[in-house]
C-alpha cells in the first residue's frame, strides 16, 4: 500500500515536470514569435490624398516620425475627443521638446471616405491643432491603410430620428493612436482614453 503510494507520487511529480518543461517551451516559442510579428503587421505603403486634395503617400513622410489616428469627420463624440487629447499632446511637446514636436507629423486618416471628401477633412481640422492634417481616399484606397493598420471600422446605419443631424450613418471604430518612426516602422499604440501629458511623455519616450 505505501510503496504504490509513492509509486503514485512519483509519477505525479514526474508528470507534472513534464508540463512545467512543455509550458517553458510553449512561452519561449510565443517570445520567440511574438515581436518580429508586431514589426511587420502594423503598417505600411498607403495612397491617398490630403485635405489640400494631393497626393500623399508613405514616401512623403519618410524622415520623421508619423503620429497617426483613425475616425471620421461625422463622429459624434470619440474623434473630437481624441484629436483633442492629440493637440493637448502636442502643445505639451512643444514646450517640453520642440524639437521632436517639429519633427513629429501628426496625421488623422478618415475611415468614412464616402463623406470624408478633402474639403471636408479641411473644414473639421481647422478646429484643432494646426500641425494635425488629413488624408482621405477612396474607398478602396481606404479599406487597404484600414488593413495595414489593423484598423476596426464598419458602419452602422442610423435609425431616421437621429440621422438628420449627424448624416444616416456613424462609423463604429477602432481608436488608437499609432506611433510610427521616420522609415514608417511601427513603434506603439497609445489609447484614445490617456491624459494629453501621458500621451506626450509616453511619444518623447518611444522616440529618445
Ligand atoms: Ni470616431
Amino acid at each position: 500500500m505505501k510503496k504504490n503510494i509513492k509509486i503514485s507520487i512519483g509519477l505525479t511529480t514526474a508528470g507534472l515536470l513534464t508540463l512545467l518543461g512543455l509550458l517553458l517551451v510553449e512561452l519561449q516559442t510565443r517570445e520567440a514569435s511574438v515581436r518580429p510579428f508586431q514589426e511587420v503587421a502594423i503598417g505600411g505603403a498607403f495612397s491617398l490624398t490630403n485635405e489640400k486634395g494631393e497626393a500623399r503617400s508613405e514616401a512623403d513622410f519618410a524622415g520623421a516620425p508619423m503620429l497617426i489616428y483613425f475616425g471620421f469627420t461625422y463622429c459624434p463624440d470619440v474623434c473630437p475627443m481624441s484629436l483633442d487629447v492629440m493637440g493637448a499632446a502636442l502643445e505639451t511637446l512643444e514646450a517640453q521638446n520642440p524639437k521632436l514636436f517639429a519633427a513629429l507629423q501628426p496625421v488623422f486618416i478618415s475611415v468614412d471616405p464616402l463623406r470624408d471628401t478633402p474639403e471636408q477633412l479641411g473644414e473639421y481640422l481647422s478646429y484643432f491643432h494646426p500641425k494635425i492634417s488629413g488624408l482621405t481616399g477612396t474607398p478602396e484606397q481606404i479599406a487597404m491603410v484600414k488593413k495595414a493598420f489593423r484598423v476596426y471600422a464598419v458602419r452602422r446605419d442610423l435609425p431616421e430620428e437621429t440621422a438628420q443631424d449627424k448624416g444616416s450613418y456613424n462609423v463604429d471604430h477602432s481608436s488608437f493612436f499609432y506611433l510610427m518612426d521616420g522609415k514608417g516602422r511601427y513603434l506603439a499604440h497609445f489609447d484614445h482614453g490617456l491624459e494629453a501629458q501621458s500621451l506626450a511623455q509616453k511619444i518623447a519616450a518611444k522616440l529618445r
